[in-house]
């Protein structure tokens, strides 16, 4: 049985990371190539709902970081459950920005189930992705600055190039710049064909 192709996408919170997976699924559907695009984060969030853990998924990355390993546990051997064959995009993070510090989001219990061939980082310049968060009310954002932004992106590059050493798969960046969302588009085709 052939292996369907699994792609990793991280980025910060707003950076856009579902308007470009969602570009590149169209684009490629046209080519009668298909993904199909899972959130991780909506894993732990149903997860979470059961347990009576939160209300809302922007509350998740404040809760211990005991109950958040354990969340991603069960959504890792969910979506490796269900993707064995299947060519699948994961809508996740590189590390989330908790109260307690940097937590990896693909810790090695993460990776081992996962095992991507690709790990894609969305980026973007901060100024850029501060107005995005400010502009979208449906979510509820941690207000932080742009400096603090370009040091969570500075610290996905470092933990990506852990994730690479691990699993051996390629780290690739592609730019989700103002006006150019277009480009960002065809490089994570490019990723994906
Ligand atoms: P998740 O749902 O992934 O939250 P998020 O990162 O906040 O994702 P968003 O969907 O809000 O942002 P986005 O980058 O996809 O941007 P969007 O395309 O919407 O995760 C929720 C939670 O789950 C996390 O906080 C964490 O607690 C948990 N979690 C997830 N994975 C985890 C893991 N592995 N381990 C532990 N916890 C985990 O775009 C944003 C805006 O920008 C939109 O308005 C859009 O129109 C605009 N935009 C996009 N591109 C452009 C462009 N080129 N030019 C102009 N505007 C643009």
């Amino acid at each position: 049985m052939e292996m369907g192709k699994k792609v990793v996408v991280t980025g910060v919170p707003g950076v856009g990371k579902t308007t470009v997976i969602n570009g590149a699924m169209e684009k490629l559907a046209a080519e009668g190539i298909t993904y199909e695009a899972v959130n991780f984060g909506t894993f732990m969030f149903d997860v979470a709902c059961t347990k009576n853990l939160v209300s809302d998924r922007d509350e998740m990355r404040k809760l211990g970081k005991d109950d958040q390993k354990h969340l991603q546990q069960v959504a890792a051997s969910e979506i490796a459950a269900m993707s064995a064959d299947a060519n699948i995009i994961i809508d996740t993070h590189s590390s989330i920005s908790t109260p307690a510090g940097f937590l990896a989001g693909l810790p090695e219990w993460v990776l081992r189930e996962l095992m991507p061939d690709v790990i894609v980082l969305v980026e973007t310049d901060p100024d850029q992705i501060l107005m995005r968060r400010l502009s979208d009310v449906s979510r509820v954002r941690d207000m932080e600055g742009a400096r603090s932004i370009a040091g969570h992106q500075e610290f996905n590059r470092a933990i990506a190039a852990a994730y690479a050493m691990y699993t051996g798969c390629t780290i690739k960046i592609v730019g989700n710049d103002n006006h150019l969302l277009e480009h960002a588009i065809d490089d994570l085709v490019n990723v994906l064909r």
